[in-house]
């Protein structure tokens, strides 16, 4: 509470000067306009009366004006800097650190490629590197070069889907474009590109006009492999795989290789390898048989390595071809395959790495 003056002008505003410790930022502009205001503002009219008072008086009326303007602003600024202090701390009160953290995004790798990743670390110890080729390919490169006759059904509208692209470079022979059904068209571009010896695997996706059903993708994705030398035999092509099949599943899995037919190899086969979920025994994901298919091989046809401009007489070759999607089904007991291509987070974000 402010002391009385004595004056009763003066005394009458000292309600409004002690009520401003706690008065709102706009009514505190307010109340100092009206006390202390340089135009308007009731002490500063007081100041300016004070040489209209009686001479005796002028003295003790200035000093208690004086008084009150400084307890005025005094109060005023107090009060001002209390305002921002709380406006501050209610501003670090708005950053709630008791909130559970939003979860961090980390992207796993897809557990198809994760296998894909897998076949390439072996192979790449047995000397193979790796290429690509195009997924838009010439019905040359899919098919005619590796040896499909010009009327196999493999060719047909449904299975094989054609593009009705404008060609920019054009050559005889070439045939329509389309997406490539295998990644086989590519052992023809290493074959071109590159003279033997030739070791190389070939990750891609291949396109199919399939139904997207439990078993089927129009698209997905394949392993190829391709060895080209002087003196190659069918002996290397099982060895290899063989091989391969125990490094990437267990030293002690059984395989084994059934005659089967590509017009790109001559002779051909299928290997299987023990299903892994019932080793052997048979269950529901190997139908009963105890085994899985994993991939098609065989000995490169001459046809083909006449294509690929490379001389059959002097050169031989194997080749596979996988799809890494089986596999990664067996591997984690996955018995839809749609489950891997339609990319629904909420099942791909349980591969980490090394993970079951
Ligand atoms: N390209 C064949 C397929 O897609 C697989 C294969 C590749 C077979 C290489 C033999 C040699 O089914």
């Amino acid at each position: 509470m402010t002391a009385p003056t004595g004056y009763p002008e003066l005394d009458a505003l000292l309600p409004r000067i002690d009520a401003i410790p706690n008065l709102a930022a706009a009514e505190l502009d307010e109340a100092e306009i009206a006390l202390v205001g340089r135009k308007a503002g009731a002490l500063t009219a007081a100041a300016r009366a004070v040489a209209s008072r009686a001479p005796e008086e002028r003295r003790a009326f200035g000093q208690a004006v004086n008084a009150l303007k400084t307890a005025t602003e005094a109060a005023v600024a107090a009060r001002r800097a209390q305002l921002a202090e709380a406006a501050a701390a209610s501003e670090r009160r708005a950053v709630d650190l008791t909130m559970p953290a939003r979860r961090r995004w980390v992207g796993v790798q897809h557990p198809v490629n994760a296998v894909i990743d897998e076949i390439g670390e072996i192979f790449r110890a047995l000397g193979f590197t790796i290429a690509i080729g195009p997924e838009v390919e010439t019905e040359w490169y899919n098919f005619l070069a590796l040896n499909f006759p010009a009327d196999h059904p493999a060719m047909d509208q449904h299975d094989t889907l054609y593009l009705d692209a404008p060609r920019v470079h054009e050559t005889p022979g070439d045939g329509k474009l389309l997406l490539r059904t295998h990644t086989s068209p590519v052992q023809i571009r290493v074959m071109q590109s590159s003279p033997p010896p030739i070791r190389v695997l070939i990750p891609g996706m291949v396109y199919r006009s399939d139904p997207f059903d439990p078993s089927h993708a129009p698209a997905f994705a394949q392993v190829e492999g391709l060895a080209i030398d002087e003196g190659i035999s069918f002996v290397d092509l099982k060895a290899t795989l063989t091989h391969f099949a125990r490094r990437f599943f267990s030293a002690d899995t059984a395989v084994r290789f059934r005659p089967s037919y590509f017009p790109f190899t001559e002779p051909s086969a299928e290997m299987d390898v023990a299903c892994q979920l019932c080793k052997g025994l048979g269950c529901g994901a190997c139908k009963g048989t105890g085994w899985m298919e994993i991939l098609g091989c065989g000995m490169v046809h001459p046809n083909v390595l006449q294509c690929g401009g490379i001389a059959p007489e002097r050169y031989t070759g194997w080749a596979f071809g996988m799809g890494p999607a089986r596999i990664a089904m067996q591997r984690h007991g996955v018995t839809d395959i749609r489950l891997l291509y339609e990319g629904d987070m909420r099942f791909l974000g349980q591969f980490a790495r090394g993970g079951a």
